[in-house]
């Protein structure tokens, strides 16, 4: 008998697996230093399966200093600690949205990229993922509708001119060879992924310009066979997918529809999405056989979400035929918009569909080992819960180590960066900010009340309860310094006091009474 097995008796209905440590590398990249986790066919560092109580409250912390979710627990004590400044108050019956979820994109680049290295070590970049236990448990998958910046090369799935009924519409080789595997193999650890499907652009024939890239919408009046035929496109697609099993939980209009940054992309302003949703989107759909699938506007920057929201509050009847407002987080530092929508939009959900770092030419593209770049994920995270966000999905979820491909070279960075020549990938900071929140909130928690950390200090919280009764408390503390905090709910009445590691993210659990 294997020491494993015996293991496995002894503790048979506590089965805890025991977590792989992260095989820590330090590395200096643009003159910074900071620490990844190399990964290969045969090793894979994995975050430890646990038991929450209510009697003692467990931690997991990261942070800048190489921790990597490493466990720990906290006593619950019954008098509040008046030497301790900052306390933190939780009331667990005052509760918000629910979360749906955390993923990332299934885009040409990402599955290119995973299809590189051997069966093996996809198989442990995809557990990685989306394994709930051993790995971030990812419930989220974003997935381009056509080709995007990060393809390697500009197609549609009908690029036969005036083709109105979509006779000739088929999925593409990158559709084929490496999305549909890459989906199909990451369902194999979680069969529930919620897939979205997002457009940069129509075929090239239906826009006015009759080219995918440049400043243009669709061709002809709203009511025209170029809009009706962009909605065909949508129904036809979800076909194609389910075809090879895999259905979809929903859809955005279009990309970014009030810019062009030198790739694909089509210009919608905010009346005309809600006019191609209601006259025919929702109806195309349904034809097709995807009623359930949910309708997301705006899939834009947050900065210009606010007169979205404002122009679908304004149609009391078009408004029903949209579920949600996604954003992106390219201005990461407010929230604010998001928080406005909600208060516009009550019945209407708020997403956060694409993030990266690196975009900016100032900083451009891969930073390994980077801190900062995954406390700007857990800040925008946390900041997004607490903005009535229902989740928050990354972008490519594994790049080369150029960031890319993309065709128009806007290379990126990504939580994990893949090495073929080694046929290894390393995981970065990134990797772990996002699972300090998708590991430990499951879909169908509820966020809390919080009250929030003095304002003077760097230090960021947010709470959910999840379905199984779950306080989850996850906090940035962005200082320089370890800071000492005091937290209670204030419907239990136990406090509980712990020192924040200096630049760390911390995930701390423990079970209502
Ligand atoms: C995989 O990684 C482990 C841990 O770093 C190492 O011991 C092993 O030699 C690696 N295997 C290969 C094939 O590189
Ligand atoms: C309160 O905190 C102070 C400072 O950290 C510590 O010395 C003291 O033992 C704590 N008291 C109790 C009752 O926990
Ligand atoms: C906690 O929240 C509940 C529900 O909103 C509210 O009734 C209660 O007054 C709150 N408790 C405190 C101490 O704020
Ligand atoms: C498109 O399909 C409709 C209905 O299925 C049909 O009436 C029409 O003739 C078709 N048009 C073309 C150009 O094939
Ligand atoms: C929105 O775009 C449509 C064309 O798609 C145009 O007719 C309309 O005037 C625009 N509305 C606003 C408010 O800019």
């Amino acid at each position: 008998m294997k020491l494993k097995d015996v293991t496995f008796t002894l503790f048979s209905t506590f089965a805890i697996i025991a977590a792989l440590p992260c095989d820590i590398k330090s590395v200096t990249s643009h003159g910074i230093h900071g620490f990844t986790c190399s990964c290969n066919a045969s090793y894979c560092d994995t975050i430890e399966d646990f038991q929450v109580s209510h009697e003692e409250v467990l931690g997991f912390v990261s942070s800048d200093a190489g921790k990597r979710f490493q466990k720990f627990t906290v006593k619950q004590s019954d008098i509040s600690n008046d030497s301790k400044t900052i306390k933190i108050k939780l009331n667990s019956s005052q509760t918000f949205q629910k979360i749906e979820g955390f993923g990332a994109a299934f885009t040409d680049a990402a599955t290119i990229n995973l299809k590189k290295l051997s069966p093996a070590t996809q198989n442990k970049l995809l557990e990685a993922y989306f394994d709930p236990i051993k790995g971030l448990g990812y419930t989220f998958g974003r997935v381009p509708l056509g080709s995007c910046d990060f393809s390697t090369r500009v197609y549609s799935y009908d690029d036969t001119d005036q083709d109105f009924n979509l006779t000739h519409f088929a999925l593409a080789k990158e559709d084929l060879d490496f999305k549909i595997p890459a989906i199909q193999a990451a369902k194999k650890f979680n069969n529930d992924i919620k897939l979205f499907a997002s457009p940069w652009s129509s075929p090239a024939w239906m826009k006015a310009t009759k080219d995918v890239k440049g400043y243009s919408g669709l061709a002809g009046d709203i009511n025209g066979p170029y809009y009706k035929s962009y909605a065909k496109y949508f129904g036809r697609f979800l076909q194609e997918y389910s075809k090879h099993g895999l259905q979809y939980w929903g859809l955005t209009v279009t990309n970014e529809p009030s810019g062009c940054y030198g790739y694909q992309c089509m210009i919608m302003n905010a009346s005309t999405q809600i006019d191609f949703v209601a006259l025919h989107l929702r109806e195309a759909l349904n034809k097709a056989g995807f009623e359930t699938v949910k309708i997301m506007i705006h899939d834009d920057t947050r900065n210009k979400m606010v007169p979205v929201a404002k122009t679908v509050a304004a149609d009391p009847e078009k408004r029903k035929l949209i579920d949600g407002l996604a954003f992106h987080w390219y201005d990461w530092n407010t929230l604010e918009p998001v928080r406005q929508t909600h208060e516009l939009l009550p019945d209407k959900f708020t997403l956060s569909t694409e993030a990266c770092n690196g975009w900016q030419d100032t900083e451009r593209g891969v930073y390994l080992g980077s801190w900062l770049r995954a406390t700007r994920y857990a800040r925008d995270i946390i900041r997004g819960i607490n903005a009535y966000s229902i989740g928050w999905v990354d972008w490519n979820f594994c790049l080369d180590g150029n960031g890319g491909p993309n065709w128009v070279s806007n290379f990126v960075d990504s939580p994990i960066i893949v090495d073929e020549t080694s046929d290894s990938f390393i995981k970065q900071p990134m990797y772990y900010a996002l699972g300090h929140f998708s590991r430990f909130v499951p879909p169908n928690s509820k966020r809390i009340y919080i009250s929030s950390p003095p304002a003077n200090l760097k230090l960021e919280a947010t709470a959910t309860l999840t379905p199984d009764n779950t306080i989850v408390v996850v906090v940035l503390n962005d200082e320089e310094k370890p800071i000492d905090v005091e937290i209670a709910d204030v419907v239990t009445g136990k406090p509980f006091q712990l020192s924040l590691d200096s630049r760390s993210i911390t995930t701390l659990l423990y079970k209502l009474a």
